[in-house]
């Protein structure tokens, strides 16, 4: 079943569902969305560090793997700091670069707007879509390549399915000369992951607390944000990291706005997030599996995150 496009929807059929769950997008609205951007700046959370690292690093690398004439497509606006290293060595190698962010937050694209606003050199072009939508926006010129992005392992917080369902999107768009790049974190250790997900802070349990909070605001309830705890564990067979909110005593809410009446169990805990943390088998599957082939992989110093590039198999 997809994914309802309300909150109010999304909580129905989430806080009756057994166990309780609610996808992690709902998370992110405007104080959700600057939660996150304090995450990326976190001592634990290693996975921005690690990922700037690499384009630091390995930008010229990338783009000298793409044909001359190649534009900057993203999926999502929201990873400048390490979308400016990609762009400064196109303008390197080309002189000058368009860039073509994908959100669905116009907020998100001004900001995107204004950053490269003083740069004569990049051409901003925003689309305000859904990833899905935006791709089939493009269009496509087979005289400008294109080099599209989805990076900071935002592909980790979708169900399997859905990760397969995107990449098959992007590899349906992907011309012969188009190149797509995929950042992923990996499997490690269990006690870094754990850390940069429950963060001595509490900056990520504000974050996934921002969810009962939006929808006391939103859906007219009225939770006790002190009666529910971040937690998180490590699932081996998923590989990933999973993400919850725990009821510390037994205790019922009404959600005004959606006329329901929720319980709780102490102990009860509602999914609000996975991450997966790939190990190579699973990413030579994930690619396999949806037509994509790699031409290169850049890894940071301490074998955390990889950055790929792929094309469009032959079939
Ligand atoms: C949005 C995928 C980059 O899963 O690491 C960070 C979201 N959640 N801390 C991730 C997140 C809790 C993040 N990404």
């Amino acid at each position: 079943m997809s994914e309802p496009d309300t909150l109010g929807e999304a909580v129905r059929r989430g806080f009756t569902a057994d166990p309780k769950r609610v996808n992690s997008r709902w998370l992110y609205d405007d104080r959700g969305s600057r939660l996150f951007e304090e995450i990326t700046e976190l001592p634990e959370y290693y996975l921005t560090d690690c990922e700037r690292e690499i384009f630091r690093e390995h930008a010229d690398d990338v783009v000298d793997r793409c044909p001359p004439g190649t534009e900057l497509v993203e999926l999502g606006a929201g990873s400048a700091e390490k979308t400016r290293h990609l762009l400064s060595a196109l303008k390197r190698r080309q002189g000058s670069t368009t860039y073509g962010p994908i959100d669905i937050s116009r907020e998100a694209l001004d900001m995107a707007v204004q950053r490269f606003a003083d740069d004569d050199a990049i051409e901003v072009h925003p689309i305000e879509a859904s990833f899905t939508e935006g791709l089939a926006k493009l269009g496509h010129d087979p005289a400008t390549p294109r080099l599209i992005a989805f990076i900071g392992s935002s592909i980790g917080n979708m169900t399997p399915e859905a990760q397969r369902s995107l990449l098959r999107e992007v590899r349906r768009h992907l011309g012969e000369e188009d190149r797509f790049l995929l950042g992923t974190d990996l499997r490690k250790d269990e006690a870094p992951m754990l850390s940069a997900y429950d963060d001595s802070q509490g900056v990520t349990a504000e974050f996934t607390l921002n969810l009962l909070r939006r929808v006391n605001r939103e859906l007219d309830a009225e939770f006790d944000l002190g009666a529910f705890e971040h937690v998180v564990r490590f699932d081996e067979e998923k590989s990933a990291i999973e993400s919850y909110l725990e009821s510390q005593r037994d205790q019922t809410i009404a959600i005004d706005a959606i006329d329901l009446t929720v319980t709780f169990d102490e102990g009860e805990r509602i999914h609000v997030e996975d991450a997966y943390k790939y190990t190579d088998e699973m990413l030579a599957a994930l690619f396999a599996d949806t037509g994509l082939e790699r031409r290169a992989s850049w890894i940071d110093e301490d074998g955390w995150f990889a950055v790929h590039l792929l094309a469009a198999d032959e079939r």
